[in-house]
């Protein structure tokens, strides 16, 4: 076996939680050394953006129909920015106060960091095309480096980049071993805010496959480890386009042209980090080059009226107590549909294992949703299961029952997944996928589980419901309730949805 997968596979299982022990961690909060949450680069020139809040945005339930696309201005970009990365409020509670975010992530620890790669739009003086890093905590954009490209001309009219990175230490600060996971969840919730918030300007946003960490790496400046503390490490890079283009998009063309040297030094997050051994040698196992895989339709959606979807990106909120009451089936069907993604789901690798407490015309039990058609997933499960049809097409009934208490002890005992409508196991095609993609798909299958939660949260909040992603969870325990005999399949994440009691102790403020 190659070397880089033994790595992610000892990680993987150095990391689990158990009911006899949890994953390692400092296992305390060090306030002396907790990261700033947010990245600035000193030196670099910053461009205010407009606030969007005033801006008129589609009905939410309309956003998967063909809109109209935005022309691409500095405007567009900061309704773009703003609905997927800014801050959504302020929270006080007890004399402290902290920024709450549109993209969740994970103990609000928020590692990751966006990027633009933008044609000539931003300045008529400088008719040059340039990098910039996004800067939520002022609604800027900070930037690093401005050149010429003929690139573009590759590119449908009003495409641009943006690219993904994280900063590790910011979750690993908590977290510890497990933080890696966490890391990679969070990018996945950041890439759908993108998504959900491109779609809201008739924008498409596609994720570029076969490039390769270290190209990401030289476009956004993160290779210059002199301008960094902290390592900063790169994710994915998407383009931002009035249409789908070829996700085997190349950018050597955009790599030539690109500054060697960008402005602007990052700033320092901590005066000392703790140092976890498993946290590089995964992150460095992870880091080759991405293998392309086969593409499928995208679906149509039906939904209710709902509100305007700036409303409903900027009132997501993670829930930490639900209220015991059931949904309808519609609103089950909808949270359901929104995640399937694919018509044909061939490109899905996670399963969804749903624990439906309280959903009207449903019985309490446990049930599969099937996301991707090709796998017998029949085989790994517990052969006593029963596999009934449901009304909806890729749902599966496999045990009636009360799984509320083991829901919760699943979820490391948090009421919040025995307290709600239902509760859920992302499980994925692990070692297959691995194997036929390489250790870099260990990063991806996490951005599928987190891409999954943050629309999820969205579709939650947009019926006016809650949900919150579980990520402290026993893993060996799910599996062995799911009848799984090997590590072939996995839980990567879990998520809850329900009706939320809102805290009433916590205060909130305006954004900015
Ligand atoms: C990957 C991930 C894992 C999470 N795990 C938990 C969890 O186990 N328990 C919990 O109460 N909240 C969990 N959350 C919710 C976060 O704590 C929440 O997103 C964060 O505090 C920010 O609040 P917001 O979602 O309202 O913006 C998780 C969120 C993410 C994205």
């Amino acid at each position: 076996m190659k070397k880089s997968l033994q790595i992610v596979y000892n990680y993987h299982e150095a990391t689990k939680h158990s009911r006899l022990k949890y994953a390692r961690s400092l296992g305390f909060m060090d306030w002396a050394t907790q990261p700033d949450p947010f990245r600035t680069y000193k030196g670099a020139k910053i461009l205010k953006l407009p606030l969007a809040l005033e801006n008129a945005t589609p009905p939410y339930h309309l956003l998967d129909s063909n809109l109209p696309s935005a022309p691409l201005i500095k405007e567009s970009i900061s309704q773009l920015l703003q609905f997927s990365m800014g801050i959504a409020a302020y929270k006080e509670s007890g004399g402290s106060s902290w920024a709450v975010r549109c993209n969740a992530s994970s103990g609000n620890l928020h590692p990751t960091e966006a990027y633009l790669v933008l044609p000539p739009i931003m300045s008529e003086q400088d008719a040059k095309s340039s990098t910039f890093h996004y800067s939520p905590k002022e609604h800027a954009l900070e930037m690093l480096a401005s050149f010429d490209t003929s690139f573009w001309e590759e590119l449908p009219t009003n495409s641009f980049i943006v690219g993904l990175s994280s900063i590790s230490w910011r979750e690993v600060w908590k977290y510890g071993e497990r933080a890696f996971r966490y890391t990679q969840l969070d990018a996945g919730h950041a890439w759908q805010a993108f998504v959900v918030s491109a779609k809201m300007l008739g924008w498409r946003v596609t994720r570029l496959e076969g490039v390769s960490d270290a190209d990401i790496s030289t476009l956004l400046g993160l290779s210059q480890k002199d301008r960094f503390f902290e390592d900063e490490l790169p994710d994915m890079l998407f383009v931002i386009s009035p249409e789908d283009i070829n996700s085997n998009l190349s950018l050597d063309l955009l790599i030539e042209s690109s500054p060697l040297k960008f402005s602007g030094i990052a700033n320092k997050l901590s005066p000392s980090m703790q140092e976890w051994e498993i946290i590089p040698s995964v992150e460095d196992a992870t880091s080759e080059a991405q293998i392309a895989r086969p593409k499928a339709l995208k679906s149509q959606l039906t939904r209710s009226p709902s509100k305007e979807s700036k409303d409903v990106v900027l009132n997501r909120r993670s829930v930490h107590m639900m209220d015991n009451s059931s949904i309808t089936k519609e609103q089950f069907h909808t949270l359901l549909n929104s995640v399937l993604f694919s018509q044909d789901a061939k490109e899905n690798s996670a399963h969804l294992a749903i624990f439906v407490h309280r959903v009207q015309g449903y019985e309490s039990g446990l049930y599969i949703l099937i996301r991707n058609t090709k796998e017998d997933l029949k085989k790994e499960l517990d052969a006593k299961f029963s596999w009934n049809h449901t009304d909806f097409e890729h749902l599966y009934l496999l045990k009636k029952g009360d799984f509320t208490a083991i829901s919760k002890a699943i979820s490391c005992a948090q009421n919040i997944a025995s307290d709600g409508a239902f509760s859920l196991s992302m499980l994925c095609n692990f070692t297959d996928e691995l194997q036929t993609y390489g250790a870099h798909r260990y990063k991806e299958l996490f951005w599928e589980c987190g891409a999954i939660g943050q629309q999820l949260y969205l579709e939650a909040t947009s019926m006016g419901l809650s949900g919150t992603g579980i990520g402290c969870f026993l893993d060996d325990e799910i599996h062995e309730l799911l009848g799984l005999k090997s590590n072939r399949y996995q839980v990567l994440y879990n998520f809850t949805v329900g009706r939320g009691y809102v805290d009433s102790r916590i205060l909130t403020r305006p954004p900015y």
